[in-house]
């Protein structure tokens, strides 16, 4: 498997995972970094001011209605969910369709390591070294069609293991979309695992997509359909409420959400008394910025 680094954050952000990561290929990464030119302010905001996250807060704190809406709910309930096999339909606009198990969808593409931010729209936030394969990858081996403007996806629905599907505590399947050029940017991943370890069923086993400058419930998890549209897909949370959570859901510390402030945030891990940070437009993703030019973001929110 071939590794190669790609992220605004080093990897003194994260908790050293001796199993994970050995010095040598820190400073490598680290190098790699300061060559590509991705460090800026963003970089240095995040050194000073976030406190790391262990694999046991990534693992604990989690979002996955599928499983229930408490915190702790998706590590009580998701080790029930069987992840191997798994297969992924990737139809819609593409000159290849088709259903992959998960091997064949990742048969050849590179696995990387990419620490992010991770923000969530509830105003909390983390840093998360993920593993996985740009989205990019596998759109471009389905063969997009020039008529494709839009990425849809959807999660597995297993009633039998999911109490949150028994309960009906939002409709399912989970879905989620994305522009296509956002599909496309290189900071889009489909992560497979976490701290170099095969992904936790709480955090979206056996593959999520990962967008690191969008509110965290793009971010779907345990995908079993990648369809390309020619229209708006429908995105879970914006037909709940779309006044709340937007088709775009950038984040933007400028625009609140109707019942809190998007201005800061609350690091998980971060400490009583040093908790608390300020939110950065596009989560400090500062290279997407062009995808949007001429967009007004507060209305397209
Ligand atoms: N995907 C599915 N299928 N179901 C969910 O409830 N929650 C989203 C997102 N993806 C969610 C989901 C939300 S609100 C967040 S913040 C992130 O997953 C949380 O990811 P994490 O638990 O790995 O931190």
């Amino acid at each position: 498997m071939a590794y190669r680094w790609k992220n605004d954050l080093t990897p003194a952000d994260v908790t050293p995972k001796s199993a994970f990561l050995n010095r040598r290929q820190i400073l490598a990464g680290a190098a790699g970094l300061g060559a590509s030119g991705l460090i800026g302010g963003t970089a240095a905001q995040a050194q000073e001011a976030l406190e790391p996250n262990t694999l046991e807060e990534i693992r604990t704190y989690n979002n996955f209605y599928e499983f229930g809406t408490g915190k702790s709910d998706p590590a009580a309930y998701a080790r029930a969910m069987p992840t191997d096999p798994w297969e992924i339909t990737v139809d819609g606009l593409v000159d290849n369709p088709g259903t992959f198990s998960l091997a064949e969808l990742l048969d050849g593409l590179t696995v990387e390591d990419r620490i992010y931010r991770f923000r969530c729209v509830e105003a909390w936030s983390m840093v998360i070294p993920w593993n996985g394969v740009e989205l990019a990858d596998i759109l471009e081996r389905a063969g997009v069609q020039s008529t494709a403007k839009y990425v849809a996806f959807e999660t597995a629905v297993m009633p039998e293991v999911m109490p949150g599907v028994q309960r009906r505590v939002i409709d399912f399947p989970y879905v989620e979309g994305l522009r296509l050029d956002e599909a496309m940017h290189p900071l889009t991943l489909m992560a497979t695992g976490i701290y170099g370890e095969p992904m936790a069923n709480q955090n979206g086993a056996p593959i999520r997509l990962v967008v690191p400058w969008k509110y965290g419930f793009k971010s779907i998890k345990s995908i079993v359909r990648i369809t390309l549209t020619e229209d708006e897909p429908p995105a879970t949370w914006n037909q709940i409420n779309a006044r709340e959570y937007g088709f775009y859901s950038n984040v933007n510390p400028a625009v609140s959400h109707p019942r809190w402030s998007q201005a800061s945030e609350r690091m998980i891990g971060g400490g009583l008394f040093s908790s608390r940070q300020d939110t950065l437009m596009f989560n400090g993703y500062d290279e997407v910025a062009s995808l949007y030019e001429g967009m007004d973001l507060a209305e397209f929110y």
